[in-house]
């Protein structure tokens, strides 16, 4: 059939911005992708980002290095984002949202299953950002190149988001890959295989990691800056909740508990794992909380640095994750959570801890503890959603994770007879350099501040308000 000549010399009304600044007219031009097609490529991305928003959280657990755990934590949740949008955008093509838990190719599922397994972090992390990432991105690109960018704007503008993030996750995984030791590249290789044959190739490529169903490892790990990691020897709420005591030197406690709260995202990373079957709101919900306490984590570390003191000198235990990943169902630990978080009084809970780095007066205190209040109200809300539902009554909720929450019993004196521990009252020599820091003397009161976690049976709501969350 013959091709028509285009219009020469086509302008737009007094040369103003055509196509509603999509695109030019010549650009529109093109044919690109039919709608089937797009649903197909797009699919293809919802389960690449679904998978990457599975492993990343998986591994959180028992991955020890800290910047990694909370970098999985961040893209784990960036992915879920983009597998809410393409979940949205499929739904809108003449597609009912079913087919969307359909592999794409049994070989992609092979590829992610491979990363899953791995390992090492070594090989976790040059699989899923050196591999995986970097094949994602290019997929995204040829089809923003190849669609048409009038008939398909609703697709290519949630993709330029998705990009935008990829390729901030990429240059992470660089980085994070170059400081790691290298790995034997024959298994990227296997990876290498295994993605072009999920494009049609057929290598006969073997699986070697995940041969075996994964199982996901519940041990909380950290890395040998956490140097006692079963230490209860100095009780942070006991401190905070007395009146004795000066706001600055609170400001500094509570950054304590800021950083400590990275036995959460251990403990939710195990939740979502070990709940399968969810509709894909849950997963998305959870995942921002976790992410949330992961920031919750790091603004202690930033709160830290600020006050000029070396945090791997406050000792953070993981004895609270430990604890609910391995004597607790996943509903009963994610009870204790919503029981926790919902037991954040007035007196001793977020509103306080504003009050409290506000009267401290660092500016910079009071910003992280304002953001992490307002955390704290969405968390109760998507406790409500997701977790409240299961019981007759939010009554009947709360008693559950109390009564879960009663299970662990203070492990204080197990852990000190097992040699875990000597529960070391670290909190004069933090106290001491954040004085230094700021070139004031130490408060007499505040350095003789002695009081641990034991015994403390019988005040554990109390404790467990300020434990984590
Ligand atoms: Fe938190
Ligand atoms: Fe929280």
């Amino acid at each position: 059939m013959p091709t028509p000549t285009p219009l020469a010399g086509y302008t737009s009304y007094k040369n103003l911005p055509q196509l509603a600044g999509l695109c030019t007219i010549e650009e529109a031009m093109q044919p690109g992708l039919l709608v089937e097609e797009c649903v197909r490529r797009l699919k293809r991305f919802h389960y690449c980002f679904k998978r990457l928003h599975q492993i990343l959280t998986a591994r959180i657990t028992a991955e020890p290095i800290y910047e990694l755990k909370t970098g999985f934590a961040h893209h784990a949740y960036l992915c879920a984002e983009h597998v809410t949008a393409l979940r949205t955008r499929i739904a809108e093509m003449r597609e009912p949202p079913l087919g969307l838990e359909e592999v794409p190719h049994p070989s992609l599922e092979a590829f992610f299953d491979e990363m899953l397994n791995a390992p090492t972090t070594e090989e976790l992390v040059n699989g899923v950002y050196q591999t995986a990432i970097p094949h994602l991105i290019a997929e995204i690109e040829r089809y923003q190149h190849e669609t048409n960018p009038l008939t398909d704007a609703p697709s290519r503008r949630l993709l330029r988001f998705a990009l935008l993030e990829l390729n901030d996750m990429n240059e992470f995984g660089r980085k994070a890959a170059e400081a790691l030791p290298q790995i034997d590249s024959d298994w990227l290789e296997l990876l290498e295989s295994l993605y072009a044959e999920s494009h049609g190739a057929d290598h006969g490529t073997p699986r070697r990691y995940s041969v075996k169903p994964y199982v996901y490892d519940p041990i909380p790990r950290r890395d040998e800056r956490f140097t006692d990691p079963w230490n209860q020897g100095v009780n942070a709420e006991s401190f905070l909740y007395n009146e004795a005591y000066p706001a600055r030197a609170k400001a500094l406690m509570m950054l304590y508990k800021r950083l400590r709260e990275i036995d959460v995202p251990e403990m939710m990373a195990r939740i979502i794992t070990q709940t399968p079957g969810q509709p894909w709101g849950y997963y998305r919900d959870m995942s921002r909380q976790l992410w949330d306490e992961a920031r919750h984590a790091m603004m202690g570390e930033v709160g830290f640095v600020a006050l000029g003191v070396d945090w791997t000198k406050a000792k953070i235990t993981l004895n609270w994750s430990y604890r609910l990943n391995t004597e607790c169902t996943p509903m009963e630990a994610h009870g204790v959570l919503y029981f926790i978080e919902q037991g954040l009084m007035p007196r001793t809970g977020k509103r306080y801890e504003f009050e409290v780095a506000r009267d401290s007066g660092l500016p910079l205190i009071a910003t992280l503890q304002d953001f992490d209040w307002a955390d704290e109200v969405l968390h109760s809300q998507i406790g409500r959603e997701w977790y409240v539902p299961h019981f007759a009554s939010l009554k009947e909720a709360l008693d559950y994770g109390d009564r879960a929450w009663s299970k662990i019993l203070s492990n204080w004196t197990t852990v000190k007879e097992q040699g875990l521990t000597q529960h070391e009252n670290w909190w004069p020599a933090v106290y001491e350099m954040a004085c230094r820091a700021e070139g004031v003397p130490p408060d007499p009161t505040v350095l003789a501040f002695n009081e641990t976690y034991e015994g403390k049976r019988a005040d554990l709501k109390e404790v467990a308000a300020g434990l984590s969350g």
